[in-house]
């Protein structure tokens, strides 16, 4: 399983690529404005920023909702940098988009997928990724890991392409848990990769392999 780590911030992305696990970054418009990102020039730059720290790929959102909008917006953000991705949201027009770009070899994530059909739709379509939101599923009392499994049932039965990419992911049992079921990539925080690697036990070891050698070798 991918990971990418769902931010803006330069010093995390930098941070989570010295870690040595990072395939990639997903941004939205709520993580670009968290960092005082703003006006199209600076957000560009950002863009441009954050694709010379990673190696993978980079998603970048589109703020029209209009068909003509999201191909044009979409066509800068593409030519800022071979590692782009286009970040579209599911509604009607941007599965127009996304079949658009799919045509011309752009790369695209379609973002805000609450439901399996809306996942269909978008694999029809040609998406490079989909991005089903899990924790804001688990936040209205419904179990976003189901619908994790759900689309991956469906890809599998028709080999589409598309790579579920697990978003909106809060803690290190959903990326456990994603990887279970076979999520082809996750995002999310930092501090929930970092969780990962905790474990009291080898804190307890590490201590006494190193109390034990200190009184070993004085
Ligand atoms: C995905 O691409 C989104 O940026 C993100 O995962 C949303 O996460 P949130 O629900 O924690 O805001």
């Amino acid at each position: 399983m991918k990971f990418f780590i769902d931010t803006a911030n330069l010093a995390q992305i930098q941070e989570a690529q010295e870690l040595g696990v990072l395939d990639g970054v997903t941004t939205n418009p709520s993580l670009m404005a968290k960092e005082g990102i703003s006006g199209d020039a600076n957000v560009k730059a950002h863009y441009k920023a954050i694709c010379a720290i990673v190696d993978g790929d980079v998603s970048a959102e589109v703020i029209a909702t209009d068909y003509e909008g999201m191909i044009k917006e979409g066509e800068e953000l593409a030519a800022l940098d071979e590692k782009i991705v286009v970040k579209i949201p599911m509604i009607k027009a941007g599965v127009k988009a996304l079949k658009y770009f799919s045509d011309k070899g752009i790369k695209t994530n379609c973002t805000l997928i609450f439901s399996a059909g809306q996942a269909l739709m978008a694999a029809k379509a040609g998406a490079t990724y989909v991005s089903p939101f899990i924790g804001r599923l688990d936040d209205i009392s419904t179990d976003g890991l189901d619908l994790i499994e759900s689309i991956r049932i469906i890809f599998d039965n028709y080999d589409f392409g598309t790579e579920i990419l697990a978003a909106s992911v809060r803690h290190p049992m959903h990326i456990i848990q994603c990887a279970e079921i076979g999520a082809d990539v996750m995002t999310g925080p930092l501090s929930a990769m970092e969780a990962l690697l905790k474990h009291p036990l080898t804190d307890i070891g590490l201590a006494k392999f190193l109390e034990d050698h200190a009184k070993a070798n004085g």
